[in-house]
Formats: C-alpha cells, structure tokens, sequence
C-alpha cells in the first residue's frame, strides 16, 4: 500500500497537464469516482487497523496535491485562452463590412409619390386626428343619424374614460374624409388640400383588407368648380402615377357627402386587364372614391354653398402600392419581413 501511494505521487507530479484534453484526461485517471486515487481509497479497509490512520492521512494529502495540480493547470489554461485571438488566422487588416442602410417602406414611399404629384398642381398638406368625433367622421359628412350608410364602414368606437362626460362619441376615423371637415372648418376659401393619413374597419384582415390601412384624401373649394375638374385632376395623377397607356373610368356610385358620386377604376395592372383575382376576373380595379362635395357638407362646414363649389377623392395608399409593384397580398405590409421590405428603393 505504501508503496502505491509512493508511486502513484510521483505520476501525478510529472503527469501532463497542458492542454484541455490532457487536463481532462487527468481528471478522469485520479479525481473521478473511478480513478487511481478512488481505488487506493477502497483498498483502505483491508490495511491493518493498526496503520489505517496514517496510510488513511497520506492519501487524503495525496488527493489534495492532485487536485491542487488540477486547479493550476486549469487556471494557467484559461488565462493562455483569454489572452489569445478567437481565430489567430483571422486578418484584422481587411476593411469592415459595411452596415447595411435600411429601405423605406413602400406604403411610405407611394405616399410621398403621391403628395408629389398633386404638390406640382397646388394642393398642399394637412392633417388630422386619428381618434375622431361622430361629427367629423359621420354627422358633418351627412351621414344621418341612424341611417344605414354608416354602415357601410364598420367602425371601431372608443369608450371614453370611466366617468368622463362626452358630448358624442368618439372612435378610429374610418376615412381620411374627417380631415376635409376640419380644413373647410377652419381655413379660408379657396382650400386646395391633400390629407394622407392611417384609417381603422372593423374587418377581417385577408389578402385584400385590413382593418388598418391607408388613404390619401384630396379636396378643392372655390368659385365655379365643376366636375370637369375633378375629372381632369384624376385623369393627370393617374398617368403621373401609373403611366399614359393606362385606362381611367368613372362609374357612378353612392356617397353621402358628395352629389353626383363616382368611383375611380384603372386597368388593373397585376393582370394587364385581361383578369385575375385582384380585380376579379373584371379587368378593372377601384383606387378611390370622389364627387362634387354636396352642398348640405358645405353648409354643416360654415361654407356659403352658393357662391362656392367643390369636389373630393379619397384613394386607398394599400390598393395603389399593390398596383404600382405587383403586390398580391395586402398582409406583407404589416407583417414587416426585410426580404419583402429590401425589395423597395427610394426613387
Ligand atoms: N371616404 C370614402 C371611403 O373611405 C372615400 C371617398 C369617396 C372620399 C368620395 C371622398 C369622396 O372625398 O369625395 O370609402
């Protein structure tokens, strides 16, 4: 026994501890629970009892030189690993790699486009809230109280405060058409404005709606404006925005706050016209709505409805964004994955 205990110090003071495997294999060889060191341990019991005492301590000594060794070792290892390069082969003299810049957004650049075109014919910006009054969104726009048309946009209500006294309603615009009533509210005659702005429906979100989308709403009031005008208007941001071989009709339809009453369609550029789901096998696709501002919208605005006159659009950014680059689905706006958003570039 005395002898092994001789000889097994003398292997762990020469033993090679300088590398991470060799270290591990030293821990393995004496410190585990099977090692040399463990081994002699077991052996203990069958050394007279008269000597166990003193072989017992020479082994407890043993088994603290051992892993004295090993704590250096590992120590001296890791101090080598923190003052060395990660990968000593890398060359730090090359140039860095370049950040990459991000892309605008293209709902954000289509918006701007737009307020550009119309900028060049004289209509400048305004704004407005989009937490809205019934008056704005509905009452002052002629929608009557509890008349059906208000349900042609199912809106999202926003319940006041608990114990705040409201005088109306309030909710998420459904239309940018709030931001005429403010304009022609408060500005001076003649107005000539567009209003981009964020509205919320309350709709099931799919390829072709959204309960959150976008629009560009336009107005001009003055003295003799007629429908030649508003037609004019769209005719011009039609083929600066699309192009001249592209197609513009008007079809006839219904608004509250304005008399007569047109929708806008163009060709639809996904399908070329010849028909796709987009435009349901039609050939066709709505950008907007517009008309002559009725005369009652003017009046409910403090306007003089005979001596002025006007007409307004409202266009969806969404469905002309989907036109102008080929987007199919309405979601892979909002759902903001850089592989679809690095595809647009500022223009
Ligand atoms: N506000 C309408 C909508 O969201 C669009 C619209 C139609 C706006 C006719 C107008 C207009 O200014 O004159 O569906």
């Amino acid at each position: 026994m005395q002898e092994s205990i001789t000889s097994l110090a003398a292997e762990v003071a020469a033993a090679d501890v300088s590398s991470t495997a060799a270290l591990d294999q030293f821990r393995l060889l004496y410190l585990g629970r099977k090692g040399r060191l463990a081994d002699l341990f077991d052996q203990l019991k069958t050394v007279p009892a008269e000597d166990r005492r003193a072989i017992g301590q020479q082994l407890n000594g043993l088994k603290q030189q051992a892993q004295a060794r090993f704590d250096e070792a590992q120590a001296a290892l890791e101090a080598a690993s923190a003052n060395e390069p990660a990968d000593a082969s890398f060359d730090y003299t090359l140039p860095p790699v370049p950040h990459a810049l991000g892309t605008r957004h293209p709902l954000n650049l289509v918006r701007e486009q737009m307020l550009r075109i119309f900028a060049r014919i004289g209509f400048a910006v305004a704004e407005g809230p989009e937490i809205e009054d019934d008056w704005h969104n509905f009452t002052a726009l002629n929608f009557p109280e509890n008349h059906p048309a208000r349900d042609m946009q199912d809106t999202f209500f926003v319940e006041p405060a608990p114990g705040a006294e409201v005088a109306q309603p309030h909710l998420l615009r459904t239309h940018t058409s709030t931001v005429q009533v403010r304009v022609m509210e408060n500005e001076p005659l003649p107005i000539r404005r567009v209003m981009p702005g964020r509205v919320f429906r309350n709709e099931a979100i799919s390829a072709r709606a959204h309960m959150m989308f976008h629009q560009v709403e336009g107005i001009y009031i003055d003295e003799n404006v007629s429908f030649a005008d508003l037609k004019q208007t769209i005719y011009y941001f039609v083929r600066e925005m699309f192009g001249e071989e592209i197609n513009i009709r008007f079809r006839p339809s219904y608004f509250p706050f304005t008399e007569p009453s047109a929708e806008i369609d163009i060709t639809c550029l996904i399908c070329k016209g010849a028909g796709c789901n987009i435009c349901k096998g039609s050939g066709w696709v709505e950008i907007g709505g517009s008309g002559m501002v009725d005369p009652a919208v003017l009046e409910n605005c403090g306007i003089d409805s005979e001596k002025y006159s006007g007409y307004a659009w409202g266009m969806g950014i969404e469905r002309i964004t989907m036109l102008k680059y080929q987007v199919k689905d309405l979601r892979l706006f909002t759902e903001n994955d850089v592989r679809f958003l690095r595809q647009f570039e500022a223009q």
